[in-house]
């Protein structure tokens, strides 16, 4: 009890000395200093840091990001895991951190085919309920989220990952049972529960091209409907090498962009450390043996891959600086090179190097080259 309160006090005494500080100046030095009037900075955030248990962690997210999104903990498997038994323990810290600290707050996500409980599709007798049941059920698990967080939650991500490579449906358990229109009806619903709220639809590997194409379609689709839709999540789990291809996923970012939605770069990381296909995406559901010639740098990076992990990141930010009258957000997938869920997916127990800031939390030198590429953007 009297470490909870000391937590509690430690987060409440740094939010009013950050944001005092905040008020009167945003360090110039940080990323959202730099970034500020460009795009908003984002970093998705794992429970230890929700709790602030991790207090140097808090220190850097809260001097550089001005966005967070929780990273696992408001899936719907975790914050309904029984039907009408919501927990909320960690989302309700997740977003008392961002509104404390005066953040843009990302909800992730209402719909997902992963992550989501058995439950939600199946009847007693272990059978697939009917439409109307399971649009019921999406309902009342939208409307509490939203309603709960009304105001205070800025963006949801209503739908996730609706769509395969080629742009076809994915046969998700929403999509079998109700069709296409789970989509407008997810929208709808949590419209109503917050009028107010920014409502997006995200996905990965949005730079092939048959997947561009539907995700404008869907945002037409939408508009023309009169369903609000503000924005679309462009996930970039990336590599060293060919994933994205840059002009490719710039092509899409003109595509949204011209659909008249924000954008949103909602997944940033890149892995140095072999994919085990071209296409690998960010699908979860697999799960391959460990071995060894898939964990190469477990002592540290070699000097040639740091640099082209830096190029690659500064390939990227030279992209949306260039390109940051389209986009409203940039959020990287975690802060720490140590708690990436590239360490983990899809081989458990591998060593990766995906993020800004490395496993003794000192920021990488490309977090410099980022700020000082922003800055010269202003002269
Ligand atoms: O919390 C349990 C822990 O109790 C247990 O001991 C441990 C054993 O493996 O698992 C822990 O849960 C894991 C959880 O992450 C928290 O670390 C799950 O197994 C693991 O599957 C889960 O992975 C998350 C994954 O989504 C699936 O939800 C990753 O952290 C998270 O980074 C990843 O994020 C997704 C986005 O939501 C959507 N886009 C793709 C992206 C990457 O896959």
């Amino acid at each position: 009890m009297r470490t909870k309160l000391f937590k509690f006090a430690f987060i409440v005494g740094l939010a009013i000395l950050v944001s005092s500080c905040a008020r009167e100046e945003t360090p110039t030095d940080s990323l959202k200093g730099a970034l500020d009037g460009k795009f908003l900075i984002g970093t998705a955030l794992n429970s230890i840091q929700i709790y602030g248990d991790d207090s140097a962690a808090t220190e850097i997210i809260v001097r550089n990001f001005n966005s967070i999104v929780a990273e696992n903990c408001m899936k719907s498997e975790i914050i309904q895991p029984e039907e009408g038994v919501f927990d909320f323990r960690q989302s309700d810290a997740m977003v008392d951190f961002g509104v404390a600290y005066d953040m843009y707050i990302v909800g992730h996500c209402l719909i997902w085919h992963s992550q989501a409980p058995d439950w939600l599709f199946m009847d007693a007798g272990g059978k697939y309920v009917s439409r109307e049941v399971l649009i019921e059920r999406m309902k009342t698990h939208i409307t509490t989220l939203v309603e709960r967080y009304k105001g205070r939650v800025d963006a949801w991500i209503v739908v996730n990952e609706a769509f395969l490579d080629d742009g076809s449906w994915r046969n998700s358990r929403f999509y079998d049972i109700i069709g296409p229109a789970y989509i407008e009806l997810a929208f709808q619903f949590a419209h109503e529960a917050d009028p107010k709220a920014e409502l997006l639809y995200n996905d990965n590997s949005m730079f092939h091209e048959g997947k561009r194409n539907s995700v404008v379609e869907l945002v037409n689709d939408l508009k023309s409907k009169g369903i609000r839709i503000d924005g679309v999540g462009m996930q970039a789990h990336s590599g060293l090498d060919s994933i994205p291809p840059l002009d490719e996923f710039e092509k899409s970012i003109e595509a949204f962009d011209a659909a008249g939605v924000d954008v949103h770069v909602t997944e940033l990381d890149i892995t140095v450390i072999p994919l085990l296909s071209r296409d690998i995406g960010a699908e979860v559901s697999a799960d391959f043996k460990y071995w060894e010639m898939m964990d190469p740098y477990p002592n540290g990076l070699p000097d040639s891959v740091s640099i082209a992990l830096h190029d690659r990141y500064m390939e990227f930010f030279d992209l949306f600086l260039r390109q940051h009258d389209k986009i409203k957000r940039v959020t990287v997938w975690g802060l720490t090179d140590d708690q990436s869920w590239r360490n983990y997916w899809p081989i458990q127990g591998r060593t990766d190097y995906p993020l800004l800031y490395d496993r003794n939390y000192d920021a990488k030198p490309v977090v410099a080259d980022i700020i000082k590429a922003a800055q010269s953007l202003e002269e």
